[in-house]
């Protein structure tokens, strides 16, 4: 059995691993579930922070409080050393991830009937895009996090390279795979060697042909989804009297789980407060001005999730947005859809055409391509990531498990 455990920390859930013979690696997290949303709500009405599916039932059971999604997003930006406002006190960013992090260590250490002083933690192969310094503040700022919860040895893996072992550990010849990790805020991808003889060597330097990624994952399609959708029903795209357009900061904030909170400020409020009076069609900033007086943002924000993963199975969805005022019950379509994402789509693709080019391999060489994480599902992108390397046969693996597996086994190699 392995004495440190590997920890999946997800923009939308996270997992953890533990390697131990004959038995599956991942651990229950929230109610016999390996996966936890990554997710918080300090529940002001109880006083009690809750985690996970529970902190979005009390949230969405209307219970007054603060209803923190995507947290992960914030590392490696300038939020991260701010706070936010929870109950009248100011809760800085750094130890809400602490909150969320301790309690995914507490809930694997009570399933493992263990302590864990030794992890690998997960990372995408860039939290931030083009600028190195900020993605090594990011990797730091999530290893002082995890001492401060603590683990006192820590390591970190690209999360391509881990769902990469995962797949490792169930084939039998040696193949060329590109791994597909398409998760809710980046887009992995590795080339690599894999093969059970490979298994077992200690380096394996060479069998990595390349990294690459993009900060490009599923809230960004919830996000262009909500603004391409939903955000004109609110006055997105509507001008004041005068002809000047009203100012896209909102949508944009309501439209981004991890800035849905921005549109609560007082600030905010009081200024959206003097924009109405000038609103060419007031009755679309009504709705706007309701929805955030209800703190619905989150709702919102869900409604749109639900319909682009319904999308993944169906070519149309109906939307019910009925807490809108008025209520509202919109057509989405998965053409649609595809046409909101198509530039995020473009940018995907010109990544993995890109690593294929710095490894220096012929995309017709690549033998397997291996989809993991939950935004995998969207067909657009699937197809576009299959056809950049046409000869490979296509594997799906654990959508929201491969990467805490292969974690595990990362640890168990590491730290014994
Ligand atoms: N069937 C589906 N079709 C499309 N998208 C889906 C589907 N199921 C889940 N998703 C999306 O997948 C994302 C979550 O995937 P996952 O749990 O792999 O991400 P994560 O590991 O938390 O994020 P990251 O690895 O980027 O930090 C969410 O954006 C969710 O909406
Ligand atoms: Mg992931």
């Amino acid at each position: 059995m392995a004495n440190a455990c590997g920890v999946d920390f997800g923009t939308s859930n996270s997992t953890v691993g533990w390697a131990r013979p004959g038995q599956p690696a991942l651990l229950a997290l929230e109610d016999g579930k390996a996966t936890l949303p990554s997710v918080v709500f300090f529940n002001a009405d109880e006083e009690e922070v809750r985690y996970g599916r529970a902190a979005l039932a009390d949230y969405l059971e209307g219970y007054e409080g603060r209803l923190m999604r995507s947290l992960k997003s914030l590392l490696g930006t300038s939020l991260m050393d701010g706070q936010t406002e929870v109950a009248g006190r100011a809760l800085p960013f750094r130890q809400l991830l602490g909150h969320f992090i301790g309690e995914v260590k507490r809930r694997a250490e009570r399933q493992a009937g263990r302590e864990f002083g030794s992890a690998v933690f997960g990372r995408p192969v860039f939290f931030v895009d083009d600028d190195p310094a900020a993605d090594r503040l990011a990797e730091d700022t999530l290893a002082e996090i995890a001492r401060s919860v603590g683990f006192r040895e820590i390591g970190f893996q690209y999360e391509p390279i881990a769902a990469a072992f995962d797949y490792e550990s169930r084939i039998d010849v040696e193949e060329l795979v590109l791994i597909a990790d398409i998760g809710g805020g980046t887009s992995d991808f590795s080339l690599v060697r894999l093969g059970p003889q490979r298994m077992a060597r200690p380096e394996r330097r060479d069998d990595l042909l390349a990294n690459g990624g993009v900060h490009i994952g599923g809230t960004d399609f919830d996000k262009y989804l909500s603004l391409a959708s939903v955000m004109p029903l609110l006055g997105y795209g509507s001008t004041l009297v005068s002809g000047a357009a009203i100012p896209s900061s909102y949508y944009f904030n309501l439209a981004t789980w991890h800035t849905i909170n921005q549109a609560y400020t007082r600030k905010s409020i009081a200024q959206l407060a003097e924009l109405a009076r000038d609103a060419a069609e007031p009755d679309k900033i009504k709705r706007l001005r309701r929805l955030i007086d209800e703190r619905a943002g989150h709702w919102l924000a869900m409604r749109v999730e639900e319909a682009k993963i319904a999308l993944s199975d169906t070519p149309e969805v109906a939307l019910a947005l009925d807490r809108l005022d008025p209520p509202e019950l919109l057509r989405v379509t998965r053409a649609g859809f595809a046409d909101a994402i198509g530039g995020l789509v473009d940018q995907v693709g010109a990544t993995v055409r890109r690593l294929l080019a710095d490894a220096g391999v012929a995309p017709e060489r690549v033998d397997t391509v291996f989809f993991t994480g939950g935004s995998s599902g969207v067909a657009a992108l699937r197809e576009r990531i299959a056809a950049s390397v046409p000869q490979a046969r296509r594997v799906e693996g654990d959508l929201f498990g491969s990467i805490g597996a292969g974690l595990a086994l990362d640890a168990a190699r590491r730290f014994g």
